[in-house]
């Protein structure tokens, strides 16, 4: 789908449809909504009343314009109630009717910047994001491929003084939405495409197109330096496991040094601890957290911001095998710290470790966050459509939450509860890998704060909202590629 900027009138806009806004409480209709009717004749009024289109959130009509406009059909969407308008309203908005003018055959929509309360910016980058998150698709593996897709987006702004802030604000919601879109088809793909060495073969292509630097290390070279907590996870497999890390340099000097961390099982089968097999089917989903990360690496060499960004990825597969590691089992992590295993299904908090304990070895990072599918607990606690978030820092953590809060992904925070690593301890080893079955999300973090030394942390259990089961505003039912534009509305200090 290309985007671009259209400088005319409303009544000016030509494609197959164009798309306003409506809000919900308004008794009469509101410029330039009311424009638009009276060149239509009043047919908008009508259809409303027919209808009951009361602008509501979700709510979405259409009328053709039989030549009395330059576009072929008018689409209203609701915008809810407008004191309470939010970005996420407008990219809901926009997902909802780039789909439905999609699913009537449009190729050309226009899109007038909808809503009237926030910065036009804001507006703009929101309904490209959404429109290019709501048209998402993965049929990778389809022989039928879908007919019908928007091949052009245009936002019609007839002020020519905002040119130049909608086109930084069309790029910056193309780039978003098109991170989410990349680590959904990373998700999407199958464990027997998605292995570590294709996560590696990823990263190796994001490197070479946005010259980044990158180092891959594998077996031996994990050895020699002591990652033997994701070794041990990595044992039962026949897929050679991979540690990931990509580094951005910003082009002038660096504010700061952030590490982003991103869990990459690439299938969890619980290991020796089998998972059943409700449990199992959608294991490919436990590398979310390295595609986000991922998908964030690809994105900064375009948006360019002065921070120095490393992306860590402890890549294998949680496997079963004669060489797979047993309960009871001791290893020992990069920073030295043995660890009983207690469950070999809480796999992800081992390859996180040292992942964490690289970043402060060798990394030394003013800061650290993590993206993790890493507890059934948290998934308990929050639901499908919100992230745990633990933490070392609370300033980072707050400001992890307002960049969330501006691209409309939900985190919500959980106690770091100290005494919780009474239940933790081993009678052999420097800590078990798991817990008392209460507090599950909360234990994880308590497990990996042992790994991440004085480095502010800010740990993420995106287990929930990962992966849907059922279609959503923002895209179908599968992979969400949640965490990629709250880490990028992070890392370019997004207003
Ligand atoms: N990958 C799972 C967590 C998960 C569960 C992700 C559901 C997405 C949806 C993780 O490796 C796991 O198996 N965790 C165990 C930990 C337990 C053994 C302490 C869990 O949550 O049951
Ligand atoms: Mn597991
Ligand atoms: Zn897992």
């Amino acid at each position: 789908m290309r985007v671009s900027l259209l400088t005319k009138p409303l009544n000016a806009a030509d494609g197959d449809v164009l798309i306003l806004g409506a809000y919900a409480e308004d008794k009469r209709m509101a410029e330039p909504l009311a424009r638009v009717d009276r060149a239509l004749g009043g047919q908008l009024g009508e259809i409303f009343k027919a209808e009951k289109f009361v602008g509501k959130a979700g709510q979405l009509t259409h009328v053709y314009t039989n030549g009395r406009l330059a576009a072929k059909r008018v689409m209203v969407v609701g915008l809810g109630t407008s004191g309470q308008l939010t970005p996420e309203a407008i990219r809901r908005a926009a997902a909802t009717g780039v789909r439905r003018a999609r699913d009537l055959g449009a190729r050309v929509v226009s899109v007038e910047v909808l809503g009237d309360t926030l910065p036009v910016g804001v507006r703009a980058r929101a309904i490209v994001g959404g429109a290019i998150m709501g048209t998402y698709t993965f049929d990778r593996y389809k022989k039928e491929k879908p007919d019908r897709m928007v091949e052009e987006l245009r936002l019609v702004e007839p002020e020519a003084r905002r040119a130049r802030e909608m086109r930084e604000a069309i790029q910056i919601g193309e780039v978003f939405g098109g991170a989410a879109n990349f680590a959904r088809d990373l998700v999407n793909a199958p464990a027997n495409e998605v292995t570590p060495t294709y996560l590696a073969r990823t990263a190796e292509r994001i490197a070479r197109e946005g010259r980044l630097k990158l180092k891959i290390y594998d077996w031996a070279e994990c050895e020699k330096m002591g990652m033997g907590a994701f070794l041990g996870v990595a044992a039962g497999s026949d897929q050679p496991p991979r540690f990931i890390h990509l580094t951005y340099f910003p082009g002038g000097r660096a504010r700061k040094r952030v590490a982003i961390v991103g869990k990459g099982v690439t299938f969890d089968s619980g290991g020796l601890d089998i998972k059943p097999a409700d449990g199992m089917l959608r294991m490919k989903n436990d590398m979310s957290g390295a595609a986000a990360v991922l998908a964030v690496m690809r994105a900064l060499p375009v948006l360019k911001p002065p921070v120095e960004v490393h992306a860590l990825v402890a890549a294998t597969e949680n496997m079963i095998s004669g060489r797979a590691q047993r309960p009871g089992d001791v290893v020992r992590a990069m920073n030295g710290t043995t660890i009983e295993i207690g469950n070999t299904d809480a796999e992800g908090r081992l390859t996180l470790a040292d992942a964490l304990a690289y970043a402060v070895a060798r990394i030394k990072p003013h800061e650290m966050i993590d993206l993790a599918t890493l507890t059934g607990a948290c998934v308990v606690a929050l639901g499908s459509l919100c992230a745990g978030l633990l933490t070392t820092s609370q300033p980072l953590a707050d400001r992890v939450k307002a960049a969330a809060d501006l691209v409309g992904e939900r985190l919500w925070q959980l106690p770091m509860i100290e005494e919780y690593k009474e239940g933790m301890k081993s009678d052999v080893a420097d800590i078990n890998n798991v817990g008392p079955r209460g507090g599950g999300a909360i234990n994880a973090g308590i497990f990996m704060k042992e790994f991440v030394a004085d480095v502010p942390w800010v740990h993420l259990d995106i287990a929930g909202p990962a992966f849907s089961d059922k279609d959503l505003p923002l895209g179908p039912k599968g992979a969400t590629g949640f965490g990629a534009r709250t880490l990028l509305a992070y890392l370019t200090e997004l207003k």
